[in-house]
């Protein structure tokens, strides 16, 4: 009785050594979600070295890159974009998520550190971290309830706006700025239905305030939400709005690879 007793504690320790070995891959939704993720956003144009590469190289190069990505599934997750096409000046970017912005750095150092990594130049890196919500709290309860609006899903366009504020945003009592926040607020509603959001602030770790992300199947709508928050008063402290703004196509590593090989 003893000895199976010992038996299955032994097989009980041995399975749970090996599954913490393998190591769990992070949690994705979480990252996603909580506060106090740190994230980068990382832009890259393709060099000429990568495309006079033949397909050979090129087809080990792309094995390299998907072994890093792998490498880093237990401490991060990593979105890709395409920009290719829809701009001059970038060809992709990569939204990376951790508890820990070593980790970020760690992963793009490996990543960069690629046959595919050298031939790229790092046309632009944001940083930011996720936090519990500042001005929600204090708005009506009618217009939170609308807030709560589902956001939708498996959106095919991204856009990037990094916006700085000016000293005199700062200067503002919190109560100043809960109102203007609650005007900022009034014309999005109506879009919730057709943009999903989220926000990272940037202040202190990087030059900019706020990096603001948005998907959506409908840029006309994105458009027009864009217009109405121009026509605010809260526009008025929006030192930095883009530049760069970044408007790409949300797509897998494999397929981003595969359209920069060709
Ligand atoms: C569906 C569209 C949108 C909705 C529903 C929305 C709503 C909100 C809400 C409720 C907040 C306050 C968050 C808090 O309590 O901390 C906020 C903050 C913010 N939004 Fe929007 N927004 C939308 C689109 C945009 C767009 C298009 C931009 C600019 C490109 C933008 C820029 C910002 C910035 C920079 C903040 C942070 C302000 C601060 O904390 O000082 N938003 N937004």
């Amino acid at each position: 009785m003893r000895a199976r007793s010992v038996l299955v504690l032994l097989v009980f320790a041995v399975v749970t050594f090996f599954t913490q070995a393998a190591g769990a891959e992070v949690d994705r939704e979480k990252l996603l979600k909580d506060p106090g993720v740190y994230a980068t956003f990382a832009v890259f144009k393709v060099g000429d070295q990568w495309s006079q590469m033949d397909r050979e190289a090129k087809a080990a190069g792309v094995m390299e890159v998907k072994k890093v990505f792998q490498k880093y599934t237990e401490k991060l997750t990593v979105d890709t974009y395409l920009l290719r096409g829809l701009s001059e000046k970038a060809d992709f970017f990569l939204r990376v998520h951790s508890k820990e912005m070593l980790d970020n750095q760690n992963f793009l150092v490996d990543f960069m550190g690629t046959t595919f990594g050298k031939a790229l130049k790092n046309t632009d890196t944001f940083n930011g971290i996720t936090k519990a919500l500042n001005y929600v709290p204090s708005f009506p309860e009618e217009l939170k309830a609308e807030l709560k609006t589902p956001p939708p899903q498996g959106s095919p366009y991204v856009v990037v706006v990094p916006i700085r504020k000016d000293a005199a945003w700062w200067l503002m009592s919190q109560d100043d700025r809960t109102a203007l926040m609650k005007e900022h607020t009034d014309p999005t509603v109506a879009y919730l239905k057709t943009v999903k959001r989220k926000l990272y602030h940037s202040s202190g770790l990087d030059d900019l305030d706020f990096i603001t992300y948005f998907e959506t199947a409908k840029l006309d709508d994105f458009n027009n939400l864009v217009i109405g928050l121009l026509k605010v008063k809260e526009n008025r402290h929006n030192q930095q709005f883009g530049n760069p703004l970044l408007l790409g196509t949300v797509r897998p590593l494999d397929e981003i690879l595969e359209i920069l090989s060709r």
